[in-house]
């Protein structure tokens, strides 16, 4: 039965094969391996097109960040010169700057009779000046070393710590102070003023010297 795939049954050309002719003599030719299947042909690329020696663009650099380097360097300077600094500190004396303790409160003739308070605040004293002398209080309570007040109304110093109270000339009176409060030295300088020298006071201790009458804790009038 013709089924149209047969070429010879079905008229058409049978494509001829190759036939390795054997030379002269020999025998039929023996059957050899299969020949090796060509590699398929390579495309050819534009790339691969390209002749030799010609200039390759390549891709520019990253443009680098100046301000990020600027801002390392300067933090890396920061810190040493610290460090230096901190070295030639080390060198150099330690000191507390304190103010004088000797300074002026002008002339007794600027105060009235009984306790001035003008000077508390910024030297911590108050100029008491009664008939016979003038002298200096320190204002720190001899319990614990608090500020007292200065009571006019009631002619007494109250401290508002534990209750201390002391008379018009600072002696002791009530509450837990120990002693009267201490006064410091005075003297006149050359134009008449009343020197203060706080660095330098006289105090009554419980049982001790009165020393309110040394040469240099009052100022006779
Ligand atoms: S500190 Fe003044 S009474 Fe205690």
């Amino acid at each position: 039965m013709d089924t149209g795939n047969d070429p010879q049954s079905s008229g058409g050309e049978v494509p001829s094969t190759p036939i390795a002719q054997a030379p002269a003599g020999a025998g039929p030719a023996a059957p050899g391996p299969p020949a090796a299947a060509a590699p398929p042909a390579r495309a050819v690329t534009a790339s691969a097109a390209k002749p030799v020696g010609a200039v390759v663009e390549s891709t520019p650099d990253p443009p680098v960040n100046k301000m990020r380097r600027r801002i390392v360097w300067a933090s890396i300077v920061g810190f040493l010169t610290t460090c230096f600094l901190m070295f030639l500190r080390f060198f150099l004396p330690r000191s507390i700057l304190e103010p004088s303790s000797k300074f002026s409160v002008g002339f007794p003739s600027d105060y009235a009779l009984g306790v001035d308070t003008k000077w508390q605040q910024q030297y911590r004293i108050w100029v008491d000046k009664t008939s016979d002398r003038i002298f200096v209080i320190y204002a720190r309570c001899t319990h614990l070393g608090c500020t007292p007040d200065w009571k006019a109304s009631e002619n007494k110093f109250k401290c508002p710590c534990h209750g201390s109270g002391y008379d018009s000339e600072g002696i002791n009176f009530e509450g837990p102070a120990p002693r009267p409060m201490d006064r410091a030295s005075v003297e006149l300088d050359a134009e008449g003023q009343i020197v203060v020298d706080v660095g330098k006071l006289h105090s009554w201790p419980k049982g001790g010297t009165n020393q309110f009458n040394d040469k240099d804790a009052y100022i006779p009038l």
